[in-house]
């Protein structure tokens, strides 16, 4: 009798077939979520999400990739009707800000190298990374943040603009829409927010309900785009 699960049994190739189609279904399912990602200018006002739906969201954009793993960002959720007020004049009157279920600053950490022992030490603790390992990638990283005042700031952009694009599609994968937002007095939101020095706004990301669909916005085609092997 033949097994079940034997190489080259009906059962294995089935299971292969299917493992095949998911994947190519994942992939299918991103593509999707990034083509119909649009920035969405008129939210429900009604709908609100849970600190927990929120919470899943902030989780998975912190799931991008940074430097040194330092996770340069914070999320400061403003989801409160109050701090909606607040931060209306500040984005310049947008209203997105004013009737998204939420609105998350992303701030970029200009201290990040602060955060180098606490990403490192679970991974010491628990004996996959030699001491000696964690103490030349501090060395690394403080010469980096040491050598010219504009590499922290650059960094905290560069790294926190990746969790910020993870939280659109994440949302756009939950069935919302968003709106990133450049429009708004970064000092204005420090003063407002008590921000702490350590941070920088780096951009708001307005999430809910789409009232209206946003409007249509087209690429420049891929040549157009791309340089082959340098200019
Ligand atoms: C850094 C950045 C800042 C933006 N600022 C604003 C903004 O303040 N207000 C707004 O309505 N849209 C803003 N947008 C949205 C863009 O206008 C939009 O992404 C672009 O037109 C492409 O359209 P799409 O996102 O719908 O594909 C911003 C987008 C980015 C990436």
């Amino acid at each position: 009798m033949r097994l079940l699960d034997e190489p080259g049994s009906e059962t294995m190739i089935m299971i292969k077939e299917l493992k095949w189609y998911m994947s190519s279904m994942i992939s299918t399912d991103l593509f999707t979520v990034m083509r119909e990602r649009h920035s969405v200018k008129h939210f429900d006002p009604a709908h609100s999400l849970s600190a927990q739906e929120i919470r899943e969201l902030l989780e998975l954009a912190g799931s991008a990739p940074s430097a040194w793993n330092l996770q340069h960002w914070k999320f400061l959720a403003i989801a409160d009707p109050a701090a909606k007020d607040k931060l209306l004049p500040v984005a310049y009157g947008q209203q997105q800000a004013a009737e998204a279920s939420v609105v998350i600053a992303i701030l970029g950490d200009l201290e990040a190298n602060r955060n180098a022992e606490a990403v490192f030490d679970p991974a010491v603790n628990a004996g996959h990374m030699p001491e000696e390992v964690k103490a030349a990638l501090i060395g690394q990283i403080e010469q980096a943040y040491a050598a010219s005042p504009a590499y922290a700031r650059d960094e905290a952009i560069r790294n926190a603009s990746l969790a910020a694009m993870q939280l659109m599609l994440a949302a756009k994968a939950r069935g919302l829409d968003s709106c990133p937002m450049g429009g708004f007095d970064a000092e204005r939101f420090v003063q407002a927010f008590n921000v702490p020095a350590r941070y920088i706004p780096v951009l708001l990301v307005a999430i809910g309900k789409a009232a209206a669909p946003a409007r249509p916005s087209a690429r420049f085609p891929a040549e157009q785009t791309i340089v082959w092997n340098g200019f």
